[in-house]
């Protein structure tokens, strides 16, 4: 099997869309790999403040995320020998990746690394640019979006249930800031392939987003055969 006839779902959309619950559940279903994009952009910014390395020092952060001792097993995300699962997760880093992610050279070093994650029999891959860039051959794109009220509710209710105190105003703020950087960087802005599935999940529960990539993939496999 050739690299490029392995199957490759993308869902892009932007933070607290719901999008990596979804993919995660829709790669189970089909039996294939995830790729949750925005983790290796945590895994850098969180690494760069390891390293005492300033989040707008390109030419360093590249070098960190060329060289990321990342790895993904059983549901847990690793940096070298620590495990970083809830870590990356923490506002703050969230935040670091954010900026990290508009850096050329960041998203250049790890262009490489996620295609690698192309294997048999197929690939979810979850993030901002994974069906315009990353993977623009995908059988299959879909681009998950909410209101930023419905999604900064989501992270809230999140937030609370760990037992963090939250400001949903502040919240809302926070998302409206994210998804500005996000849309208008110069390097793979977040935005739909024109090939891509609009999905707004503002009204929609997740089970119900699962059917909908599910009924949308099986619809593009039928279309190529
Ligand atoms: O999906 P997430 O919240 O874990 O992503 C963290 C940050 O990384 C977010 O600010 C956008 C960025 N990102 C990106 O630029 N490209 C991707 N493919 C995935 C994430």
């Amino acid at each position: 099997m050739s690299v490029t006839s392995i199957p490759v779902l993308t869902i892009d959309g932007p933070s607290a869309s719901g999008k990596g619950t979804v993919a995660e559940r829709v790669a189970r279903a089909l039996g294939f790999h995830f790729l949750d994009s925005g983790a290796l952009y945590r895994l850098t910014a969180l690494s760069a403040m390891k390293h005492g390395v300033s989040l707008d020092d390109e030419t360093r952060v590249a070098e960190l995320a060329a060289t990321l001792p990342a790895a993904f097993r059983e549901g847990a995300v690793w940096l070298a020998d620590e495990d970083v699962t809830d870590a990356i997760r923490a506002e703050a880093v969230g935040e670091g990746a954010s900026k990290v992610a508009a850096l050329p050279a960041v998203r250049a070093a790890l262009f490489d690394r996620q295609r690698a994650y192309r294997q048999a029999p197929g690939l979810v891959a979850d993030g901002r640019d994974m069906g315009t860039v990353i993977f623009p051959d995908a059988a299959a794109k879909v681009f998950l979006t909410a209101s930023a009220e419905a999604r900064a509710e989501r992270r809230y209710k999140q937030l609370i249930e760990k037992g963090n105190s939250a400001s949903l105003p502040a919240l809302v703020a926070d998302m409206q800031a994210r998804d500005a950087r996000d849309t208008a960087r110069a390097v793979a802005p977040l935005k739909p392939a024109p090939d891509a599935l609009l999905l707004d999940t503002t009204q929609m529960d997740i089970e119900s987003a699962v059917q909908a990539v599910l009924a949308h993939y099986a619809l593009c496999q039928a279309r190529n055969k």
